[in-house]
């Protein structure tokens, strides 16, 4: 699998489930992965945790994220993924959230490169399907352990490496600092370097492509409520910037394509998960409501979303 020339959409716990995924694939996402599932989660319970490995074959290539911090529970666990279909297998050393950092998984890694390396290692042995990881800068200031870090994971076969260049102190606050991505991808210049953080608009993808040398880029928050971003992106990296600056586009589609789009989305998400989809609608149409007048109005009312009925009376409203 090519990793190369691509736009993918990020990891996001709660957000990229299987529904919103294909709706990003849609308009022009070209890789999408699952939001991360506990490895140790999935060998025990995988039922429960395979629910969040739910996916349709209209989302290929589709790959599945994984956090843990022992070798033998992550290769048994991406046997798993392998097992169910998936494309590839991601590994989250990148989380700063203290629940997962506090077993040593996630963002925790890499303070051991080591560690790191034979995970990949033991990942790489064991799925049969390619693995990539996803890192941050390091774990603080003064310990910007990436390139230790991705060195340890391409000699154990990764085939491409995702860079947030945040450390786990900054969780998301300042700006991602894109000169590690361009240190990295000069590091290794034959390896697969994805670059991630602060793509939020038109311009953004082909500035990182330009400015750091990476490979692809990957979009996380500009993507809620936005799944159009990926069509912005694909034509501005397809038509480079004339003389007169960046080609300008419209932030959105036309109000029919946007409407037509929503009432889908949650239809599909009432589909599959009965009452429970409507409340996880409510988060998603905060975020489509974003930009537009009156959208501090339409907010106030979305605690009334609470069947298919009450949802396409208010979108159709707003939207
Ligand atoms: C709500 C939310 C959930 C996230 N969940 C995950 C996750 O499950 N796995 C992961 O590797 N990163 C996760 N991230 C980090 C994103 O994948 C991405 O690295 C980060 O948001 C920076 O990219 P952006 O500036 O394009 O959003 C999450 C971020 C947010 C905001």
């Amino acid at each position: 699998m090519d990793f190369r020339g691509k736009l993918i959409l990020a990891p996001l716990a709660g957000v990229t489930d299987t529904t919103f995924r294909r709706l990003c694939r849609e308009n022009g996402a070209d890789i999408v992965v699952t939001e991360m599932v506990s490895a140790k989660g999935l060998l025990c319970d995988p039922v429960r945790s395979g629910r969040y490995l739910a996916y349709e074959e209209a989302e290929r290539p589709v790959g599945a994220q994984l956090f843990g911090a022992d070798p033998g529970e992550i290769a048994e666990a991406a046997t798993e993924v392998a097992r169910r279909g998936f494309d590839f297998v991601d590994i989250n050393m990148g989380c700063p959230v203290r629940k997962v950092t506090g077993g040593g998984s996630g963002a925790a890694i890499l303070s051991n490169p080591r560690l790191a390396g034979e995970i990949a290692r033991a990942a790489v042995r064991a799925a049969g399907i390619p693995v990539t990881a996803k890192i941050r800068s390091g774990f603080g200031t003064e310990k910007e352990t990436y390139l230790a870090v991705a060195e340890e994971l391409f000699s154990a076969g990764i085939a491409a490496v995702t860079l947030h260049p945040r450390h786990r102190g900054q969780m998301f606050e300042g700006t991602a600092d894109w000169t590690h991505i361009a240190a990295l991808k000069r590091a290794f210049p034959g390896e697969t370097i994805i670059g991630n953080g602060d793509v939020r608009a038109p311009g953004d993808a082909a500035r990182m492509l330009s400015e750091t040398g990476c490979d692809s880029v990957m979009i996380g928050r500009a993507a809620m409520g936005n799944p159009w971003i990926f069509a912005l992106l694909t034509r501005e990296i397809a038509l480079p910037a004339g003389p007169a600056g960046p080609i300008p586009f419209a932030p959105f589609p036309i109000p029919e394509a946007r409407r037509a789009l929503i009432l889908r989305h949650g239809e599909e998400m009432f589909l599959r998960h009965g009452e429970h989809g409507m409340k996880e609608m409510r988060k998603h149409l905060a975020w489509y409501s974003r930009g537009i007048p009156g959208a501090a109005a339409f907010r106030a009312e979305l605690p009334k979303v609470a069947d298919p009925d009450s949802f396409r009376t208010v979108v159709g409203r707003f939207f």
